[in-house]
């Protein structure tokens, strides 16, 4: 019996969930009070070095394309295929008009801001 409620619960959490959400497919990032300590990390490297051409919680183009729930779909804007390799290699050289952050980030920070973009 106890299993039954629990499972019904989880079923309303999950509606909830898209009701609150941007569409019908995409359930909203991982709450920020979730982060992991290197997720946070990712998160400031993002705000000092992406926030200002990319917005990470809603749709929509800034100076380029919104990086929400980037990961959860199949291909980035360009076509690409959203995975770390693609999406490292847009980072580090940049691609059209976007600037590569290469000589920027070390690799640890590379990694946390991978981890960040993971949980939009
Ligand atoms: C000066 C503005 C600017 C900054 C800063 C910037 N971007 Fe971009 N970004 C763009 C533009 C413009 C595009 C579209 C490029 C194109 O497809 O021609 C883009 C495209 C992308 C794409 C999609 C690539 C694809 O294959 O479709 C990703 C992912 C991305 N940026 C991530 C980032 C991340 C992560 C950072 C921070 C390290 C960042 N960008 C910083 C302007 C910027």
């Amino acid at each position: 019996m106890r299993k039954d409620t629990l499972s019904f619960s989880c079923v309303g959490l999950g509606l909830l969930f898209m009701v609150a959400g941007c569409g019908p497919s995409l359930a909203p990032s991982k709450p920020l009070s979730e982060l992991s300590p290197q997720e946070v990390q990712g998160r400031a490297v993002y705000q000092q070095d992406c926030a200002s051409c990319h917005y990470a919680n809603k749709t929509g183009d800034l100076h380029g394309p919104s990086l929400f729930a980037m990961y959860r779909k199949k291909y980035l804007p360009s076509g690409a295929p959203a995975n770390d390799d693609r999406v490292t290699q847009v980072i580090v050289r940049g691609r059209g008009m976007m600037p590569g952050c290469g000589n920027q980030l070390d690799n640890q920070q590379l990694q946390a801001l991978l981890a960040y973009l993971h949980t939009l």
